[in-house]
């Protein structure tokens, strides 16, 4: 659509912000509902993928940082923090930089994807690699923003998520009806969280007169609401959702329990099967915790969970070029050769 506004102007009644405040987006949301042939013709449904990784900084937790940006700013804010796997730091860090206010983030050491940590560098956020897990950061920020005059943009922080409710309404909207299931991935469970509200919203208002069963995918080693319980050293190659005790850990139940849903979980190897099935047969190229909602769908259509014919939503959180190793792993070295079309031909096993 030329000219969106950004998810703010684009469902002004749904998203308040404070009066007169000025709106800081980037042009989020509006991400494309793509058809997904080939995972369609593999589960006898109709799939649909909700491209994420198109919003500005790569991923949908730009939906929710327009909202708390503006938020941020009309409340007198200079400084905002977050901790962060990686994607929250980065969009926090560009609509901070939009905003004029600084920003701070905390990360795990070591375990976050290098684009995303490029992002955060080119924003001009000041980084601090913290010595432990996601959960260990969150709980710092938190106590951070509690006794200094700096503002926290995590999820817990509850405008994030009225911001995320957008994706809902936008696929609602495309496809004139609420889809049959949505899969996705889920971490420290505020999008599973928001979607659901998204959608229970647009049917309490009669603009849809369905809600989908919401099926939330976890990576086996951090699936505590898998488990029902917190895992204390969560461990897995998507590094996004390496969250052991999520913040939205009831806001997740809820979505489930109310909608009729599922919680399950994938291995890594399960999830960077279907992070290369995305992008060599569907062309969409996305990280590794974005993959796991696809993943979550195989496992639900190859053990009968999946009923047959239903229009199905996977949302595909960030963008493959977030974490450029994961996609470089195994390569070893990209064949060279002379400037010569007999060579270029040879090496094709063209004839
Ligand atoms: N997918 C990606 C690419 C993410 O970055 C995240 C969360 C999720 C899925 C899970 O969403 O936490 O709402 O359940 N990333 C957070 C971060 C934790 O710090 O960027 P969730």
């Amino acid at each position: 659509r030329p000219g969106w506004p950004g998810i703010i102007q684009a469902y002004p009644s749904r998203v308040p912000i404070p009066p007169n405040a000025k709106v800081i987006t980037l042009g989020e949301g509006n991400t494309p509902l793509l058809p997904a042939p080939h995972l369609s013709e593999l589960t006898g449904c109709t799939v649909y993928l909700k491209v994420e990784g198109l919003n500005p900084t790569g991923s949908f937790k730009d939906r929710g940082m327009t909202v708390a940006i503006t938020h941020a700013l009309a409340n007198g804010l200079e400084a905002v923090i977050c901790a962060s796997t990686g994607n929250t730091s980065a969009s926090a860090s560009a609509y901070a930089a939009r905003a004029g206010m600084t920003s701070a983030v905390l990360v795990p050491r070591g375990k976050i994807a290098l684009g995303k940590l490029a992002q955060a560098v080119a924003h001009g956020a000041r980084i601090l690699q913290i010595d432990g897990n996601f959960d260990d950061c969150l709980e710092l920020a938190q106590k951070t923003a509690a006794e200094y005059p700096v503002g926290l943009v995590n999820s817990v922080n509850p405008v994030r998520l009225i911001g995320q409710k957008t994706a809902a309404w936008e696929i609602c909207d495309v496809l004139g009806r609420a889809p049959d299931i949505h899969c996705l991935p889920v971490g420290n469970a505020g999008n599973i969280t928001a979607y659901w509200r998204g959608y229970a919203e647009y049917a309490q208002d009669g603009l849809v007169d369905s809600t989908p069963r919401m099926f939330g995918f976890q990576a086996a080693g951090a699936a505590p609401l898998v488990l029902g319980e917190p895992v204390a050293n969560p461990e897995t190659i998507a590094t996004a959702i390496r969250v052991g005790s999520p913040a939205s850990w009831a806001g997740a139940v809820t979505a489930r329990d109310e909608s009729g849903g599922l919680f399950d979980s994938a291995t890594d190897e399960q999830i960077l099967d279907a992070y290369r099935l995305l992008s060599t047969r569907e062309g969409v190229f996305v990280e590794p915790s974005s993959a796991t909602s696809i993943a979550g769908l195989l496992k639900t259509s190859a053990d009968g969970r999946l009923p047959k014919g239903s229009v199905v939503v996977c949302t595909v959180t960030g963008h493959g070029l977030k974490d450029p190793d994961t996609a470089l792993r195994g390569l070893v070295e990209v064949e060279p050769v002379p400037v010569d079309a007999t060579a270029v031909a040879s090496a094709l096993d063209l004839r």
